[in-house]
């Protein structure tokens, strides 16, 4: 399937699963290496992260803890700041922990920098951040992406866990809005 409606707009395939998990692959012997004895704590973000971590954790040789974490961001059109709250998956102490945020996509950054902020004043030992995506012509954070699967254009994705209005999830490989 080549091309997809979800909703009002059609997207093609850019990325098919097969190339999503060779790129997987190399990001799983970074990690291994990296992460090697600092028993991690991985923090899927949800929902969107939850395909990308599921085949990223599987096939690592490393027994990283793993919680998810959910945070709603709210969007103010009257002032430039937005602002964020982890809703659930923090509760326990993070204090000395290697953790690695598992993102779908870095757009903005805002997500991150919030993320990479609370995490700072819990203690923890180190923070990065594993994403599938990165539109690096949109981002404005302060920390890039320690592990990046793929670098793309600033164009609307979905698929592979990332929604366009909650729908498009389930499909296995990355697809682009048709301009
Ligand atoms: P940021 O805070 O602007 O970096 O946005 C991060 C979040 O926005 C991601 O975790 C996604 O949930 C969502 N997002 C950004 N770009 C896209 C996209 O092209 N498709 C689907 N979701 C996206
Ligand atoms: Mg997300």
């Amino acid at each position: 399937m080549n091309e997809v409606f979800i909703h009002d707009k059609e997207f093609e395939l850019t990325l098919s699963s097969e190339k999503i998990y060779e790129r997987i692959q190399h990001l799983q012997q970074a990690i291994n290496k990296d992460y090697y004895q600092k028993d991690p704590l991985f923090l899927p973000v949800l929902n969107g992260a939850f395909i990308f971590a599921a085949d990223l954790v599987r096939g690592l040789n490393i027994h990283p803890e793993i919680q998810f974490i959910r945070i709603n961001t709210y969007g103010d059109s009257t002032v430039s700041s937005h602002q964020a709250k982890v809703t659930f998956g923090l509760e326990q102490d993070l204090t000395g922990r290697h953790v690695l945020i598992v993102e779908d996509i870095v757009d903005t950054g805002y997500t991150s920098d919030f993320l990479r902020k609370y995490l700072k004043i819990r203690n923890v030992a180190s923070v990065k951040m594993a994403t599938l995506l990165f539109k690096p012509a949109k981002f404005k954070g302060t920390v890039a992406p320690e592990y990046v699967g793929f670098e793309i254009e600033p164009d609307f994705v979905v698929g592979y866990g990332m929604d366009y209005a909650q729908r498009g999830r389930e499909l296995p490989g990355l697809y682009t809005v048709k301009q």
